[in-house]
């Protein structure tokens, strides 16, 4: 899909901010929203001192008990007092889109919390109109729980409810009972909450699990498996992925689309990215966009990434547009996944070159811009659900969560006070301010690369094109729009490579690490450094 005049989010850059973390504005240990529009220059003052970013997707905001930190939500239409009022929402967006940054609010349609009024009235009696919101189910025999569904994070999907004497469903968390989208008031519901933040004027948003909205009608027991934890014992073919999912999302897709410029990004956790690519619907008519889950389970390896990619593309074809993030708030941050001593930053260097040349849009994860490492959350430090349950087996989720590094001022600038976790202790070194001064820095590196993308058709949303017979450890790839051609070269090696296009003559040089920005490079003998990049107009 080359379209000559592309949709707002194919030619975006997206910035994923988890607000608990981003800024603290009002000292208490929690990022917030008035925190946030403080730092919108950083993200995008419009000039190339600032990351050039066209989008933020926000973790959730709204009203919850934080049991799974915010993906427990108690109302769809408010903010938590913890984040601001509904007055600092207004503000952010306003001031978000005097700078062009568009806001994607995170929609989770398949859970609630345990305290939403929703649940509460159905939990209430067997009687109640809203009963049939959430799935409920007998007891098959006393103690017997309706089928064998385990919960993602650890221990049975069931919890019996002594007042009314049934089980209720719940993937995640008991606090989190899940919604049961075949009664048709729910799906009316969350479309319905979806339409309160698109008449504020939110540009979309990220569609949390849409494959787990639908669960099997009969509720029928997933086959075992071999794995490590109880979860992973079944193939879960009954509990998500049925293909009513996809229905969902078109449905969303199609209330968004009334809106100029709505758009959907869909998170679609799984291993085949042909499950994945079913989102987009089969002509295009569902998500907009579907995240792109393999880059979290590579290794740094170029015929890796170069496989990931090339599957990802086949898988969508023409009916979507590709989309890649390398690092978010529930999975070990990348600096850390393909960390080597030191080589560590070199690395990320290259990981953010390929993030951002690839066709298909980038989410970055805050804090990658400057090789943020994973937290370090000590066991009674631990909060996120995941890391409590399986200590000391899982690092948890929390690793990712730990707050932005700013400055080398107390709290790394993130607050005045200790925050909700701990900040990385590498935070007088690694931070905002410091790379800012350094040229030389990641954080240069990514304002570079993310402006180059921006003024250029072939990068930002150009074809996509590998090349074949380059050195071990080297992905290579055109993107062409129009005239423009533009060679991608990334050593994924720690030894220097050399390879040839012969035939080509010579190139210009757009940006390369070593700084080589204006040279003219000769095709048929291209030299990349260990771990270097050459970006190369042709
Ligand atoms: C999604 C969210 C994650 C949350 C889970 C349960 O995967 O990204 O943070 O815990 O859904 O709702």
């Amino acid at each position: 899909m080359t379209d000559p005049q592309p949709a707002w989010w194919q030619r975006a850059v997206c910035y994923q901010i988890y607000p608990r973390s981003f800024q603290d504005s009002d000292g208490d240990g929690i990022g917030d929203l008035q925190g946030i529009i403080e730092r919108l220059d950083y993200l995008n003052d419009g000039s190339e001192r600032s990351l050039g970013i066209d989008a933020i997707w926000l973790n959730p905001v709204y009203p919850s008990p934080q049991y799974d930190f915010g993906y427990d939500i108690m109302d769809h239409q408010a903010i938590d007092p913890q984040y601001g009022t509904m007055e600092d929402f207004e503000r952010l967006l306003y001031e978000a889109h005097q700078r062009g940054i568009r806001i994607l609010m995170d929609m989770v349609p398949s859970v609630t919390s345990h305290l939403h009024p929703w649940f509460v009235e159905s939990r209430a009696s067997r009687r109640s109109p809203k009963r049939d919101w959430y799935i409920w189910r007998d007891a098959p025999r006393p103690g017997k729980r309706p089928n064998n569904w385990q919960g993602v994070f650890g221990g049975p999907a069931w919890t019996w409810d002594v007042k009314t004497q049934q089980y209720y469903y719940h993937n995640s968390l008991p606090e989190q009972p899940d919604l049961n989208w075949r009664n048709p008031e729910v799906a009316q519901a969350i479309l319905g909450a979806m339409e309160f933040w698109l008449r504020k004027g939110v540009d979309g948003f990220r569609i949390d699990v849409l494959n787990y909205v639908y669960k099997d009608e009969r509720l029928r027991s997933n086959p075992h498996c071999c794995g490590r934890r109880p979860y992973e014992m079944q193939r879960h073919v009954y509990d998500k992925d049925r293909p009513e999912a996809v229905d969902a999302g078109i449905r969303m897709r199609q209330l968004v689309d009334r809106y100029p410029g709505g758009m959907l990004v869909a998170e679609v956790y799984v291993n085949d990215p042909r499950e994945a690519a079913r989102y987009y619907g089969e002509h295009g008519e569902g998500a907009n966009l579907v995240f792109n889950f393999s880059f979290m389970n590579a290794p740094f390896s170029a015929p890796r990434l170069r496989h990931e990619v090339d599957r990802w593309e086949q898988a969508i074809g023409a009916r979507g547009w590709p989309c890649y993030f390398l690092s978010n708030h529930d999975n070990s941050r990348h600096a850390s996944r393909f960390a080597a001593g030191r080589a560590t930053t070199a690395r990320a260097r290259v990981a953010a070159a390929l993030l951002l040349t690839l066709r298909g849009t980038p989410f970055l994860y805050m804090g990658e811009e400057i090789g943020m490492l994973d937290g370090i959350v000590g066991r009674h430090e631990r909060l996120d659900p995941v890391g409590v349950h399986y200590w000391p087996f899982h690092p948890g989720r929390d690793v990712a969560r730990t707050p932005m590094q700013w400055s080398a001022a107390p709290y790394a600038g993130f607050s005045s006070t200790r925050p909700w976790l701990p900040v990385h202790p590498a935070f007088a070194t690694v931070n905002v301010a410091a790379q800012e001064a350094d040229a030389g820095s990641l954080l240069r590196w990514y304002r570079r690369l993310i402006w180059l993308r921006k003024g250029s058709a072939a990068l930002s949303f150009g074809g996509y094109q590998a090349l074949d017979g380059v050195p071990g450890g080297v992905f290579a790839y055109l993107r062409v729009a129009g005239e423009e051609r533009v060679l991608v070269a990334l050593n994924f090696a720690a030894r220097r490579r050399c390879f040839g296009l012969p035939g080509r003559g010579s190139g210009r040089c757009l940006l390369g690490w070593p700084e080589r920005a204006g040279d003219a490079v000769d095709l048929g003998h291209i030299e990349l450094e260990p771990y270097g990049v050459l970006i190369v107009a042709l």
